[in-house]
């Protein structure tokens, strides 16, 4: 297996560009099963979890074709009903279960082995059950497996209200609505730049979509989809992720294809720890190297709070400044296990529940081996190595290749000093 050694490095500067998000592109891929026709979809990054989607719909008749010079990728639907995604699929990726709501929607049936909890929490899937047995789905589960089947006539609009604002979710449902018959509102609807960018690519399909990035959203159903183009909006956790590396090496990063409106409560609390953040012509510009960095509390919230995607990265830059912040983390109920590695590197950090005790110093953290628990998590972790005294071994890199494309090369190009090694 792959692991990074890294080492204490300096203050990183220069320029880096963004790639596409994960977290919008693995929902509209699924988003082709419910098409006629070819999709083209542009700025797709090359992730580990890119490629599962691309076996998994493959696995269900559709032809893929990849072309990573050009960050493409065209999908033709399968003209068959194959519905099952095979299990072995489903256990490398959870987002493998955004193919619910597609495959119910133009087969009538999908049969999805149930994804299990992971490092960051139980992560059951009761509010996408709930909100596609609304629509007229008959669910079944047992045996570890999901088992969704559509009416004869088809589905059906409905008034859905989810009980929190899951992101999957919401995805799910709107997936499903855009072919059942009449009106879907959800409310209390996720608001994530995802949920949006999905939206408008189903439109471009056909669909019909009012209100995503707010918390109520209307579908009006539509007899089929047909093929579109679509390029993905760039990734905002890969942007804070690069922000924080900026601010923590006390260096000065521009970051390039970058949202800043997708962004914004990281930019809030970088500024609110003494770093300089400017929304520049060509990107965000952000400089740790102006002033002395101070703590700061954090507490995750559904978009458009502080997002839980950006919560270990945070942290580990918290460890550096100069005095305490709390960390509350109210989206997932297990995602501190980056807190106890970040103390094997020196931090003393305290963990009462859902919130953590980050007591900051600029000299504190030390290299240690340390493992890459979840994907943000092992990103949090390269970041505190590079101004760890000596050398950082993070391991179970794969974690991280899930969601980031080029890790180490983008930040050797800003002149870190990590190698990537096959253990
Ligand atoms: C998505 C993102 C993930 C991000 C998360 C929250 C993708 C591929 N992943 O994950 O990076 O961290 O949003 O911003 O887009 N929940 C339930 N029942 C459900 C669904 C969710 O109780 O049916 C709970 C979860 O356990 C969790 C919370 O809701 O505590 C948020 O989950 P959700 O918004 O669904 O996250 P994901 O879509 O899984």
């Amino acid at each position: 297996m792959a692991k990074y050694i890294v080492e204490q490095s300096g203050p990183l500067r220069g320029e880096v560009t963004i790639s596409g998000s994960k977290n919008a592109v693995l929902p509209i891929m699924a988003a082709t099963l419910l098409s006629d026709g070819v999709c083209e979809i542009n700025d797709v990054p090359h992730l580990l979890d890119v490629d599962v989607m691309c076996e998994i719909l493959r696995s269900l008749g559709s032809t893929v074709k990849e072309d990573w010079n050009a960050h493409t990728i065209t999908v033709e639907p399968g003209k068959g009903d194959i519905s099952e995604v095979p299990h072995e699929l489903v256990k490398k990726m959870r987002a493998s279960i955004f193919v619910m709501g597609p495959l119910l929607a133009k087969t009538g049936f999908a049969s999805i082995a149930l994804p299990g909890g992971c490092s960051i929490g139980n992560r059951p899937i009761d509010l996408h059950n709930k909100g596609l047995r609304l629509l007229g789905a008959r669910i079944l589960t047992g045996d570890g497996i999901v088992e969704a089947s559509a009416p004869r006539n088809g589905l059906k609009g409905a008034l859905v209200y989810l009980d929190f604002p899951s992101v999957g979710a919401t995805e799910n449902i709107m997936m499903a609505a855009t072919l059942a018959k009449g009106s879907t509102v959800i409310e209390n609807a996720a608001e994530e730049p995802e949920i949006v960018d999905l939206a408008n690519f189903l439109n471009k399909m056909g669909a019909k979509i009012k209100g995503a990035g707010t918390d109520t959203i209307r579908i009006e159903g539509v007899e089929t989809l047909h093929g579109t183009r679509h390029a993905v909006i760039p990734d905002r956790i890969e942007t804070g992720t690069f922000m924080v590396a900026a601010a923590i090496t006390r260096g000065d990063v521009l970051i390039k294809n970058s949202v800043p409106d997708h962004v914004r409560p990281v930019i809030a609390k970088l500024m609110e720890c003494g770093a300089s953040v400017n929304d520049e012509v060509d990107g965000l510009r952000v400089r740790g190297d102006l002033n002395e960095l101070v703590s700061t509390d954090i507490k995750t919230l559904p978009y458009p709070g502080f997002p839980t995607d950006m919560q270990a990265l945070f942290m580990a830059l918290l460890t550096t400044v100069d005095g305490t912040s709390a960390v509350i983390e109210t989206v997932f109920e297990n995602r501190f296990m980056h807190a106890a590695e970040l103390s094997r590197m020196g931090a003393n950090i305290r963990v009462d529940g859902r919130t953590a005790i980050v007591p900051g110093n600029k000299h504190q953290l030390t290299g240690a081996h340390v493992i890459s628990t979840d994907l943000r998590a092992g990103a949090a972790l390269v970041l505190a190595g590079l101004v760890a005294k000596g050398t950082t071994e993070v391991s179970e890199i794969y974690h991280i290749e899930r969601g980031y494309e080029n890790f180490h090369e983008k930040l050797t190009a800003l002149g870190a000093k990590i190698e990537r090694i096959e253990d």
